[in-house]
Order: structure tokens, then sequence, then C-alpha cells
């Protein structure tokens, strides 16, 4: 019989079981489940509804429980349907029957969501670090190529010179938000559903600042129906994980594509790169593909979600037992795949030649049409007139600075001698140097920002 079983005559069906039961995911939060139970058990001997004595003996029953998870000789007996069961089940063995005094006003309801909360708090600040190792590498990576030059692509379309490094810190900054996501959601997390009961609360005098308190909780949660079914705290962090998925994924797209040989423009470690068992000449970016995909999978257990919360009647029901596999399934994937990510950053190799031979003079254009603007014609105009220049260079199948004055004269007697200067990388970047451009003097002043905004985290 199940801990529940006394109003029934018949056992669970087996099939039924197998449906029901979360134990098979759910053990690995056996240290939380623990910890809320320590403090439950000074919470409830407090209220003086078990002696002091009784709680010592729970306590250190429950710690024997944990030492068995630790050491990996736990055995599940059949019955135990979920962590909950399992670890009370066990106590009781130790202790006896003062074991069965811990679950006084309590449910398991509250308890899960008080679990689960605890896990994900712990995940969040797990998850953080990881971000923030790839933010590094990126870092470094952007410190060597302040001035390495590469074309930058609106639309995948040849746009505007850039720094490979402006390239590399735009990924920086998307990670940055990640993390301070992934911070408004620990904030969120961080309020303690114990006490709450099955839904209607208890009518124990628990103390539940002092339960929020010890376990690490900055605040006890106002409503006991939203609190035992309050799962905004999963959804959040499933939504900061798979849009952190998604900047991977953004990232992944230009490293495939960069490493074409079309491009040319970097090369991943043979670690870091699959060969293929046919074409003898393939460098497959494997892991980054793998990056990409993910972010289907993470996208998916996020919605997966959100649709089994929206039907929901009020307070807990079994559904809700879903969102803990879809949660660890998306920590576990970006576990497996960040340290990889980081790892292909940290040993790219750049081709600055590949990246120099790919810069066209047609990435130009907007600085001759900038030339112009400074001698004082509107951009409108200005954009129109470089357009022309474009045309004749593509008809004449030249480039625009092999165009004579005079011809150039005849579109806008505003283009001078000085227009040679135009058709230089360095000057196009170069000009670009407020704050935010893509100029190596803005981009180090970036840097530094960036490792500004490194040092100010507080270490996760
Ligand atoms: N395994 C359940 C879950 O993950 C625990 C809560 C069960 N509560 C209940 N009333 N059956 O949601």
């Amino acid at each position: 019989m199940p801990l529940w079983g006394g109003a029934f005559s018949e056992p669970t069906d087996d099939d039924l079981r197998a449906l029901n039961d979360s134990i098979g995911f759910d053990q690995r939060m056996y240290a939380e489940d623990i910890a809320g139970s320590v403090a439950y058990a000074r919470a409830i001997a407090q209220a003086g509804i078990i002696t002091g004595d009784e709680a010592e003996r729970i306590i250190a029953g429950l710690l024997l429980v944990l030492q068995e998870f630790e050491a990996g000789v736990f055995t599940l007996q059949p019955g135990d349907e979920d962590i909950h069961t399992a670890v009370e089940r066990r106590l009781t063995e130790l202790v006896g029957a003062a074991g069965g005094k811990l679950h006084t006003g309590r449910s398991r309801n509250d308890q899960v969501a008080t679990d689960f909360r605890l896990w994900v708090l712990a995940a969040i600040r797990d998850m953080q670090a990881q971000l923030i190792d790839l933010q590094r590498a990126l870092l470094e990576q952007a410190q060597q190529h302040v001035h390495t030059i590469m074309p930058g692509y609106t639309h995948l379309q040849p746009a505007q010179p850039i720094t490979a490094a402006h390239w590399l810190m735009s990924f920086f900054w998307m990670l940055a938000r990640d993390v301070e996501r992934l911070d408004d959601c620990h904030r969120r997390t961080a309020t303690c559903p114990l006490g709450s009961g099955a839904l209607a609360g208890t009518p124990f005098p628990v103390d539940r600042a002092m339960l929020a308190e010890e376990l690490g909780f900055a605040d006890y949660t106002p409503n006991s129906l939203d609190g035992v079914s309050d799962r905004d705290f999963a959804a959040e962090f499933l939504f900061a994980l798979a849009l952190a998925n998604t900047h991977l994924s953004r990232l992944a797209e230009d490293i495939v594509l960069y490493s074409n040989p079309l491009f040319g423009y970097i090369t991943l470690n043979d670690r870091y790169s699959t060969g293929s068992s046919l074409m003898p000449q393939k460098r497959n970016a494997d892991p980054m593909e793998l990056a990409r995909g993910k972010a289907g999978r993470l996208i998916g257990n996020l919605t997966g979600l959100l649709a089994s919360l929206k039907g929901l009647p009020s307070t807990y029901n079994k559904d809700i037992q879903e969102d803990k596999e879809a949660v660890f399934d998306s920590f576990d994937t970006l576990t497996r795949l960040l340290p990889v990510v980081t790892a292909i950053i940290q040993t790219l190799h750049l081709n600055p030649e590949k990246m120099r031979a790919a810069l066209t003079e047609d990435l130009l254009a907007t600085d001759l049409a900038d030339y112009l603007v400074k001698k004082g014609l509107p951009f409108r105009q200005a954009h129109h007139v470089v357009g022309e220049v474009v045309r004749l260079a593509a008809r004449e199948n030249t480039a625009m600075s092999h165009i004579n004055l005079d011809t150039l004269r005849s579109l806008s007697d505003l283009f001078a001698e000085d227009v040679a200067a135009v058709f230089d990388f360095e000057q196009s970047v170069a000009r670009r140097a407020a704050p935010g451009g893509t100029a190596p003097e803005a981009v180090s002043q970036q840097i530094q920002q960036a490792e500004a905004w490194l040092n100010g985290r507080i270490t996760p």
C-alpha cells in the first residue's frame, strides 16, 4: 500500500504506478527534500507539535538518509512513488514512529514546490557561472582581434567593414543579458511555499518566516493556493535557458558559415570539429550544429510546460509534475553544451588574411556617401549619387576607386582629390568611433566596459 493508501482497499495498478511515479527523475532533488524536512522538523518542534527530542531524532535520521543518497546506497522500494515518500519511508524505518510525525500540517504539494524552487535556485547560479565562462572566452578572443578587419553583414549580404573583436563582443552582451535575466528569475524563485499545506494553509502555528530564512529563501509566499501551484519560476527559468540557447544558436550559425571554405574566416580546432566517414576533406562544425539544434529542444521544453499549465484549475494538479523533466532536460542539455562551446571559442583560430581578402570596395559605399555628406550634400542625395557610382563601376567592371575624378565629378561636383582617402578599410572602421561602434578605439572601451561588468558580478 502506498503512503496515502489508508482509504484504499486494493493496491494501485502496476501500469498506473509506472505512469504516476516521479521517483525516476525527482530523486535528484533528494538534498533539497531533506533540507526542507530538517527545517520543517525544527518548525513543528518550535510550534509544539513534536517534542525537541523527537525533532532531534528526526533530524538525525534525515541526515542518515542524506548520507545514504550521497554514498549511492539508498535503496528504492517499489512503493517509493516520489522523492518525498521515499525519504519519509526510509526515515520511519530508521527512527520509528517519530518519522510519521514529520508530515504534520505539510503536504507533498507545498513540499515539492519548496524542493523544486531550492533546486532551481542552485541551478540558476550554476548556469550563470557556465555562461560567464563563455563570456570570458569571447572577451579573450576579442582582445586579440581589436585591429582585425572583416566584412560585416546584414541580410547575410556584405554590408560594411567591422572589426572581428566587435563581432565577438556582440555575443558577450547577449550572454550578459542572459545572466542578468537569471538574476531576475532567481529573485522571484526565492520565495518559500512551505507552510501552505495541501492548498488552504496549515492549522499549526509554524513560523513561516523562520522556515523561509532557514532554507535560504528571501521571503515566504503570501497565498497558499498560489504557493502550491505557482510554477512561474520554472517557466521563467526555461525561458531564460531557451533564450540563452537561442543566442548560442546564432553564434553557431556564424561559426558554421565562417568556417565554410567559401568564407574561411575561422578554423575550428581539430578537437572540436568532426570529419566525414565518406569524404576525407570534410571538417564539420558538428558541435555548433548541435548548439543550433538544441535550441529547438529547449524552446520545446518551455512551450511544453506552458501548455501543461495553461488550462489548470486552481491549486495543485498532477499535470504540474511535468515541470521537472522539462527543467532538468534544459539544464542538462546546456550543461553538456556550454563547456564545448566555450572550448571552441577558446581554441578558435581566426584567419585575418581570409577576412581581408573578402573585403570588397562596395563595403565602402556608405563611407563614400558620408564623404559627400561632409561636403554638405543631404544624405538622401548622397545615397543616390553613390548608387550611380556603384552602378557605373559594375557596368565598367571596375572598382569604385578606379573611376577617374572627372567621371565622378560628372555625378557630383563635390568629389575632389581627397576622395581617394575614402577607399581605406582601416579608415572606415576607425571613423566609427562613437561608443558602441566598431572602431578599435571604441571596441577597446567596450572591452573595458565588459571587464567592469565581469568584475561587478558577485561570483555566483
Ligand atoms: N511528484 C509530485 C510532483 O512532482 C509531488 C506532489 C504530489 N502531490 C500530490 N498531491 N499527489 O508534483
